[in-house]
């Protein structure tokens, strides 16, 4: 079955769809973007990515490119018309298409563009069950990283610096030898006094949807949380690493830089909140 992009008001062959080579998102990197995950047809975090498409938008004065009431119309006819029972959606919005110029076009209509993909569940949890490997490397970002722009080259670099080792993802580290966050993940650890910890939002991190949804989790849960960053050797050293984010939900790190975390198995708290967090995500999806 071929597979449909949604471009600019309509529906195109996705391998055939294709923005202007003037898309500011394409020159400059002037763009946002959201990825939800699918659970039978419906979207899961749904509120949470709209609110934070919106904050995203009205932060680089990107004008909102339609309703939210349209827009989930479209999410939801570009699920439908690939098909997808499992797997995501991804939305990306630039300030539209003008001759290059740095400073931000007047009157340009955003550009608006959504695809859909299965993905195969049964593989992530596959290696949820096993356990990921990890490797670190400097955090090279820019201030702003509570944007979710897709302005993503540090990111991609880390993820390939991963994949070259044969690693599911890297964390990145400040100049403080603090881990900021994954290449497309937040981190967190259970560390070696059994207390979870996790980056605070003040920090020039993006505010995972994912991780949102699991600190109401944990609070059910009766899980105490110590919002703060941790050390590479703290996370070397703790009971449990993991990675949270729309595409992974809850994905245990059993090494690090090559070094086994704990016994190099999946923790009962990474473990634990995977299944919550799934169980909730697909009971609440739109
Ligand atoms: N990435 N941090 C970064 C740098 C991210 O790119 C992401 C998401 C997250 C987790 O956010 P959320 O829980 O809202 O998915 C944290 C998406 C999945 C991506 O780039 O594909």
């Amino acid at each position: 079955m071929s597979r449909i992009a949604y471009v600019n008001g309509t529906y195109q062959p996705h391998n055939g769809a294709t923005v202007h080579i003037e898309d500011r998102g394409f020159q400059f990197a002037d763009g946002v973007y959201e990825v939800w995950s699918v659970f039978d047809g419906r979207l899961a975090d749904f509120d949470g990515h709209m609110t934070r498409l919106a904050r995203s938008l009205t932060e680089l004065r990107i004008p909102i490119p339609m309703t939210a009431q349209a827009l989930e119309r479209v999410l939801k006819e570009t699920i439908r018309r690939n098909r997808v029972r499992n797997g995501i959606v991804y939305l990306q919005v630039t300030r539209g298409t003008s001759p290059r110029d740095h400073a931000f076009p007047k009157d340009t209509p955003p550009s608006v563009i959504v695809t859909s993909k299965t993905i195969d569940l049964a593989k992530g949890e596959t290696l949820a069950a096993k356990g990921a490997a990890g490797v670190t490397m400097p955090d090279i970002r820019w201030g702003r990283c509570d944007i979710k722009t897709v302005g993503l080259l540090p990111n991609v670099l880390a993820k390939q610096a991963a994949r070259e080792k044969g690693a599911y993802e890297c964390l990145m580290v400040d100049d403080m030898g603090l881990v900021t966050e994954g290449s497309s993940t937040n981190a967190w650890i259970v560390d070696e006094n059994g207390k979870l910890r996790t980056r605070d939002t003040q920090a020039n991190i993006l505010r995972g949807i994912t991780r949102t949804a699991i600190l109401k989790l944990i609070e059910a849960e009766g899980i105490e949380l110590d919002e703060r960053p941790f050390s590479v050797d703290e996370a070397k050293r703790a009971r449990e690493v993991f990675v949270t984010a729309a595409s992974s939900f809850v994905m245990p790190i059993v090494s690090l830089d090559g070094s086994k975390i704990a016994d190099g198995k999946p923790g009962p708290v990474a473990t634990r909140l995977r299944q919550v967090y799934l169980e909730q995500a697909k009971r609440d999806a739109v």
